[in-house]
């Protein structure tokens, strides 16, 4: 165990750059749904406030870590931080706490923005899709990202659509 797990940042994203639409999912996907769950159980997840909305609860088995500038934002099971360098030192401390091997940046657009910068890895779902919306993933600068792993989605009957499983590490 490291003195400081990383960050790793989970998304879906679609060609087009899109994470969201209207507060939600622009897709159905049972199979990335089933996979999120196998990464993030048992570690510690911070997420934005709209995020935390559109899920609507504290995900079961994780530490949820809400950040928002509302000094006001309560939610029974979360715990809320004013921005993201308290977030993150919360998560950290949760992580060393369960023994948990990273933590989890859960979105959505302004948090993947904010944190890409010192992210360690990026586990992505790629969408192939191009919906419209009004939330993106920053772009994944291949100078500064490896792909080092890749498994091509077997689409079932809850799929709206393929995808794939890409994991980034930093290049250098
Ligand atoms: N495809 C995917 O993998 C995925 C994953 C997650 C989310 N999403 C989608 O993404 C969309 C939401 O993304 P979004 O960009 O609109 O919102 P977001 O990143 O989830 O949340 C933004 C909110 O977080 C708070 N915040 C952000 N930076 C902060 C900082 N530095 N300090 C304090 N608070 C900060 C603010 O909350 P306050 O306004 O309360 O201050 C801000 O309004 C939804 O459509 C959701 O379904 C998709």
């Amino acid at each position: 165990m490291t003195a400081s797990p990383p960050l790793v940042l989970v998304a879906a994203v679609a060609e087009n750059g899109v994470i969201g639409r209207a507060g939600a999912l622009p897709w159905r996907l049972k199979s990335d749904l089933r996979h999120f769950r196998a990464l993030t159980l048992g570690h510690p997840v911070v997420m934005g406030r709209k995020t935390f909305v559109s899920i609507g609860r504290p995900l079961p088995g994780r530490t949820t870590i809400v950040v928002t500038r509302d000094r006001g934002f309560a939610a029974a099971g979360a715990v809320a931080a004013g921005d993201l360098t308290t977030a993150l030192a919360i998560a950290r401390a949760d992580a060393l706490r369960r023994g948990a091997d990273a933590v989890m940046l859960v979105g959505g657009g302004q948090l993947y923005g904010e944190a890409i910068g010192t992210a360690d890895r990026l586990e992505i779902t790629r969408v192939r899709l191009r919906p419209d919306g009004d939330a993106w993933f920053p772009a994944v600068d291949e100078r500064v990202w490896r792909e080092v792993s890749r498994t091509e989605g077997t689409p079932g009957p809850e799929d709206e659509a393929p995808f794939a499983f890409i994991r980034y590490e930093r290049a250098g």
